[in-house]
């Protein structure tokens, strides 16, 4: 992309209305505009943000054999009637009525639809376990919408159920879905701490929520400063393996970490004090078992070996899409702006040309734009007519983790100059060696 013709609208002055940084940082780098309280427009750079959180997500549920669907935003009463919830979920359920007078509603979660879709399906234990998924607006009317994207009232949500004969075939489910996400979250460069939660509307005993420490996220959070040691990496997982997946929950969850909802002193109190550890953490996915909660009312069942008919065993697990583009600015940025992690920058690498409109320079970037595109490295090209100053504050607003700055000096002396957004550390080397270098280290994004 050439930032001459790109549609980056960003803002100079702090928007009075953003109270904390990554709302600030998203108004004003042009990622996001509000289109009425709690629902926002995403303009091209946010949107490729989206977008690029979407691709890791279905990647990684995929890699684990769940299958991506679409359902649609806007549902009807009948099922949430059926289930018990449309009385219970009160004033954050935005209700509508169509023109035939038919009570209809925004989704905020799925539970009721996909389980109509499977009663209507399934009908024997050979077509379990079963585990299906989609990545779709939701709407919850949150009686004070704020941060921006980080408490929306429209927002996207990953959202995937599991149909399993057993309890214990869905705790396996359960397991499988704390890798995919731990999996997930440090593919986006995140450290996401999975931690006991509660149930609240959706239910269930086992539940975890995942959370991203942040001084500005909304949960009040416990936890053993073991916990923050631990990463997956690219281990190899077998997603059919019982006994890894459970290993893998339990390395993650043995270590004390609750929200404030869960928490117990006295559990805490055992941790030695050196590595008690009070915070604050933005929830950015939470998963469920909870059991035959929605099959049993809704009749969802399977005839068993046996023949015997029986309602069967669920779990719901949700990621916050949108949320975290808020929460990966919380987690990544300085005072000039936003520092993308490199599996989710929108755009890599920017090239800045400090003398545009100079043969050398021009015929330099020129070049090193066409091999990045032809690297696949999506290079952002600020080819604007501005001082060098203005284009590096663009560059570092917006957050490209690697930034190639071409000047007429340095091509003196066949150099150009590569730097790290997160470091600031620049280094002279020949445009070879630089789209080399970057190749490498961007390699497996
Ligand atoms: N209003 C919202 N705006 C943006 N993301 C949200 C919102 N509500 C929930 N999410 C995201 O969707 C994920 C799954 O939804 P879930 O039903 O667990 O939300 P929740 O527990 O009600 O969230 P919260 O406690 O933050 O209200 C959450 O972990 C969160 O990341
Ligand atoms: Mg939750």
């Amino acid at each position: 992309m050439r930032l001459s013709r790109y549609f980056l609208p960003v803002l100079k002055e702090n928007p009075a209305e953003a109270q904390i940084v990554s709302h600030r940082l998203m108004l004003r780098a042009g990622l996001i505009r509000q289109a009425s309280a709690g629902i926002y427009s995403w303009l091209p750079l946010g949107f490729k943000v989206l977008r690029r959180l979407e691709e890791i997500v279905h990647e990684e549920q995929q890699r684990a054999g769940h299958m991506p669907m679409l359902m649609p935003t806007i549902q009807s009463a009948e099922l949430w009637k059926e289930s018990g919830r449309y009385e219970d979920y009160g004033q954050e359920m935005l209700r509508i009525t169509d023109r035939h007078k038919r009570d209809m509603l925004y989704g905020p979660t799925n539970e009721e639809l996909i389980t109509d879709i499977f009663r209507n399906a399934v009908n024997s234990y050979k077509d379990l376990p079963l585990t299906l998924y989609h990545i779709q607006w939701k709407f919850r009317d949150e009686i004070r919408p704020r941060f921006g994207v980080m408490r929306g009232r429209e927002f996207l949500m990953k959202d995937g159920y599991n149909f399993d004969l057993t309890m214990e075939d869905a705790l396996h489910a359960y397991n499988r879905h704390m890798v995919t996400y731990l999996r997930t979250y440090e593919r986006m460069g995140l450290k996401a701490i999975p931690m006991r939660a509660d149930g609240g509307p959706i239910g269930g005993d086992y539940t975890h929520e995942f959370l991203v420490l942040a001084e500005t996220g909304e949960s009040e959070v416990f936890y053993d400063s073991a916990v923050t040691d631990l990463t997956l990496g690219d281990r190899d997982i077998d997603f059919d393996d019982v006994d890894q997946c459970r290993a893998i929950m339990e390395e993650f969850t043995t270590p004390y970490a609750r929200t404030d909802e869960t928490h117990d002193e006295a559990l805490f109190g055992a941790i030695p004090e050196e590595r008690r550890r009070t915070a604050r953490g933005i929830e950015v996915g939470q998963i469920f078992y909870f059991g035959t909660k929605y099959s049993e009312p809704m009749g969802a069942t399977v005839v068993t070996e046996n023949a015997e008919r029986v309602p069967v065993h669920m779990g719901s697990h949700g990621i916050g899409v949108s949320r975290l583009v808020g929460a990966l600015i919380e987690a990544n940025h300085d005072e000039k702006g936003i520092i993308w992690p490199e599996g989710v920058a929108p755009f890599p690498v920017g090239i800045v040309n400090l003398k545009q409109g100079d043969a050398g320079t021009d015929d330099v970037c020129e070049s090193l734009y066409g091999q990045l595109i032809k690297a696949g490295l999506d290079p952002l090209y600020d080819d604007r007519n501005e001082r060098a100053g203005s284009k590096f504050a663009t560059m570092d607003l917006i957050g490209c983790p690697w930034r190639i700055t071409v000047g007429p000096r340095g091509i003196k002396n066949g150099v150009v100059e590569v730097t790290s957004r997160r470091t600031g550390e620049s280094e002279e080397m020949s445009a070879e060696a630089a789209i080399a270098k970057l190749t490498t280290l961007l390699a497996d994004r």
